[in-house]
């Protein structure tokens, strides 16, 4: 299966590589309605996912589906708004296709944004979640099939897969921000129906602070290939079950979003420029 073949993965990357001309510092995957962070890059030029070769394209509603690259600040940032979720059908392996490709881009650190829910009673819509460590019981790992001892080993390790010393520049430069931020443990359920309030008690007993669909596959494909990586969720709702008689909607997801966007892409800018 190509998917299994690094050429699969090389042909996304040379098409991409000759219209951007230079190697990204940081690569930047954008959760839902993250979209307008774009309008703080500069010089820059656009890719749609459909023109790359072997790349999925994004489905779902608040993800435009465009690789964006330019100059934020001191540093060349590659960023993809709009990803690709297990839900969305694909292939459990194709879910490694933008980290691996930023990974032969040259991207020496990438960060993984995500709209969630929250758990941790503490927390609030509109906070920030620097992601310390994920649980996920369920789905299939994007590393399953023939390994490709070129991105890494068959059996690798994960301990320490949200960076330590990029949580502490992140830490750091949420004392600028006029959002709440905390450090804690991301939920992942491959979704796309939301959780059951039974669901979310149990996530709270195992230890989450929050839950979401997206960022854990790609996580695991840079801890995979040596890349580290920081992962933000802002919290857009509180989790199933916590608010009595609310019900869960994308539309709420993205009016939270609309919400703390321009604070969050603030915060964001500064921590790209201290990495
Ligand atoms: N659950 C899962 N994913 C989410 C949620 C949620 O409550 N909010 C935003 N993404």
């Amino acid at each position: 299966m190509e998917e299994f073949d690094i050429a699969f993965y090389w042909q996304a990357a040379d098409y991409i590589r000759g219209i951007i001309r230079e190697t990204p510092d940081v690569a930047v995957v954008l959760g839902s309605a993250m979209g307008p962070f774009t309008n703080k890059i500069r010089n820059t030029v656009e890719i749609d996912y459909a023109d790359i070769p072997n790349f999925p394209v994004s489905t779902v509603a608040f993800h435009a589906g465009k690789l964006v690259f330019g100059t934020l600040g001191t540093k060349k940032v590659l960023c993809m708004s709009g990803r690709f979720h297990a839900y969305e059908g694909y292939n459990a392996v194709l879910l490694s296709m933008p980290v691996r490709v930023f990974h032969l881009l040259g991207v020496k650190q990438t960060i993984l944004t995500n709209a969630a829910g929250a758990v941790n009673l503490s927390y609030a819509p509109g906070d920030v979640m620097i992601i310390s460590d994920h649980i996920k019981l369920s789905s299939q790992s994007p590393m399953i099939g023939p390994n490709i001892p070129a991105f890494g080993d068959r059996f690798f390790d994960v301990s320490d897969m949200y960076t330590a010393s990029l949580r502490k520049t992140a830490l750091n430069c949420a004392k600028h921000s006029p959002l709440r931020f905390h450090e804690g443990v991301y939920m992942y359920f491959a979704g796309p129906q939301f959780e059951t309030p039974a669901e979310i008690r149990m996530a709270r007993i195992l230890g989450a602070d929050a839950v979401g669909m997206s960022t854990v596959p790609e996580a695991l494909t840079a801890a995979h290939c040596g890349m580290p990586v920081l992962g933000f969720s802002v919290i857009t709702n509180m989790a199933a079950g916590i608010v009595k008689e609310a019900t869960l909607s994308h539309e709420e997801v993205a009016n939270t979003m609309a919400v703390v966007n321009e604070r969050f892409s603030d915060y964001l800018e500064e921590v790209i420029n201290a990495i």
